[in-house]
């Protein structure tokens, strides 16, 4: 009985003490340590609070999206601690200090302990660690090369006529019509994994995404709760239900053969090793040169929309500050392709989906000149970053894609600022399938259709795992 009150009063109160004076010993500072809780009923709050209203229609989001690290970096600094409960957790913005934690991704690992519950939202390489996550992204990586992305093209192109057809269907009765497209593009997105990935599954895909997307709900709103070690047990509706969705929600296992070894891999992307797509070719039950056909023909129809779009994009975009008509194709293209990867840019700026990037001590680290306790949460502020002042200067607020004309790290000065994807050895595997997507989707869209925001949108970004917008995104299309 003594032993377990030890271990019971060093959980709750001694340990985080003597790690909340190790880090002001070392110059930082931070919200003082409250019993069990620690800044949680303020976090859960102050988003409660910042959720209830949505905003003006401008680009300062983050005290909505983050209104306790906001906060807390507003007061305490660029480097400061707060308390997920009993745990520290050390919020950074230092573009050093960020570079070096994602290049230790074996030192600063993702994050495990705490809430069980958070790694049913993980699947195979992105909460794997060490050798495990070593072997899964060994086998992961060749799906993604761009020779393979090129034999993606038509899934995508597919997915998103399929989108378009659908406005277009509802364009057929009136000139112009409200739609909010954000559910469109949560269905384009999964939709396009579901076909690229999961081949002629293309159902069981969509099901296992619609499961996954429900979970996340249910999973974000048990850990705003404080945390009861083995809670998860108890048969609630809730509890249940996760259960559930965990059990069946998952993409089959499946085994690879890759230099003679076999791998069994449950993380549904790794389908997409097979050779050539050979599972979505699978999905057309046309003989194989009819096969060969059609992917030439998709091939060759969304290369006519991307070109066909950098027509409108021309038309339409005060970028371009140079007559076209002086400049030859190839020039244009060249122009126009830029400008649709500095648009992209400049949102993944100011609204990156991953807001934060999640590691974690397992031992004394050092950090820069910090000694970190074992068992510290590192957040590694990618909002905060990106709407940074100092780093992006006055105009940080405005959406400027001209900000990007000379690259990346001509604007951040080569400091490692801008993550949108994360970075080091665990930056985002599916960077150039993701591009790939929004550039095609993107073009395709603006070459059917002019839109503005329709008056019944409310400004309300959100995290549910990424950035959302809560209350959807309300355009008036128009057909063109
Ligand atoms: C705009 C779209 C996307 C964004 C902004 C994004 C962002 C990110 C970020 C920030 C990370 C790093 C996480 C960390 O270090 O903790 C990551 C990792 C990852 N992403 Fe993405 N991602 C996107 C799309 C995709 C897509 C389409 C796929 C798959 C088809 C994908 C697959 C992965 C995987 C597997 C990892 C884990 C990599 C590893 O740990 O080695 N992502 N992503």
């Amino acid at each position: 009985m003594v032993w377990y009150a030890w271990r019971f009063l060093n959980w709750v109160w001694l340990k985080p003490k003597k790690n909340e004076k190790c880090l002001r010993d070392q110059g930082l500072n931070g919200s003082s340590y409250k019993f069990l809780f620690g800044d949680l009923k303020e976090v859960v709050n102050m988003l409660r609070e910042a959720k209830s209203t949505p905003i003006n229609l401008n680009n300062e989001i983050v005290p909505r999206v983050l209104p306790f690290d906001h906060k807390s970096y507003t007061a305490y600094g660029k480097i400061c601690f707060t308390w997920m409960g009993t745990t520290p957790k050390v919020q950074i913005t230092d573009p050093s200090m960020v570079r070096e934690v994602l290049a230790n991704n074996y030192q600063f690992q993702k994050p495990r302990g705490g809430n069980p519950l958070i790694r049913t939202l993980g699947a195979g390489l992105t909460d794997a660690d060490g050798d495990r996550w070593s072997k899964h992204r060994k086998i992961v990586n060749p799906a993604f090369h761009v020779e393979k992305l090129k034999h993606m093209v038509p899934a995508i192109y597919v997915s998103c006529a399929e989108m378009i057809n659908k406005w277009e269907e509802r364009l057929k009765k009136e000139r112009s019509c409200e739609v909010d497209v954000w559910p469109y593009l949560q269905t384009l997105s999964s939709d396009v994994i579901s076909r690229t990935a999961f081949g002629s599954n293309i159902e069981e895909g969509k099901r296992i995404f619609e499961l996954q997307r429900e979970l996340a709900v249910l999973v974000i709103d048990a850990i705003q709760s404080l945390y009861i070690p083995g809670s998860r047990f108890l048969p609630t509706k809730k509890n249940n239900r996760i259960k559930k969705i965990d059990r069946e929600g998952k993409a089959p296992d499946m085994s690879y053969v890759v230099n003679g070894n076999e791998y069994k891999y449950g993380y549904y992307l790794g389908d997409g090793i097979y050779p050539e797509y050979a599972t979505f070719v699978k999905s057309f039950s046309f003989p194989a040169d009819e096969k060969r056909k059609l992917f030439k023909l998709a091939q060759e129809s969304a290369q006519k929309d991307v070109e066909r779009a950098f027509g409108v994009l021309k038309q339409r975009w005060h970028i371009i500050k140079h007559p076209a008509r002086t400049w030859d194709r190839a020039k244009l293209t060249t122009v126009l392709t830029a400008c649709v990867n500095m648009v992209l840019h400049e949102v993944l700026r100011l609204y990156p989906p991953a807001v934060g990037l999640g590691r974690m001590t397992h031992e004394e680290t050092k950090l820069g000149d910090m000694t970190l306790p074992a068992g510290t949460f590192l957040q590694l502020q990618i909002m905060l970053m990106h709407h940074d002042r100092d780093v992006w200067g006055d105009d940080v607020s405005e959406f400027k894609p001209e900000r990007f004309s000379e690259g990346v790290s001509k604007v951040t000065k080569g400091q490692t600022s801008y993550l949108p994807f994360g970075g080091g050895p665990r930056i985002c595997v599916g960077l150039n399938f993701a591009l790939l997507e929004a550039k095609m989707a993107l073009v395709m869209i603006l070459q059917r259709f002019c839109f503005h925001l329709s008056p019944s949108y409310s400004h309300a970004p959100h995290t549910i795992v990424t950035l959302q917008p809560q209350f959807g995104a309300h355009l008036i299309l128009r057909k063109l």
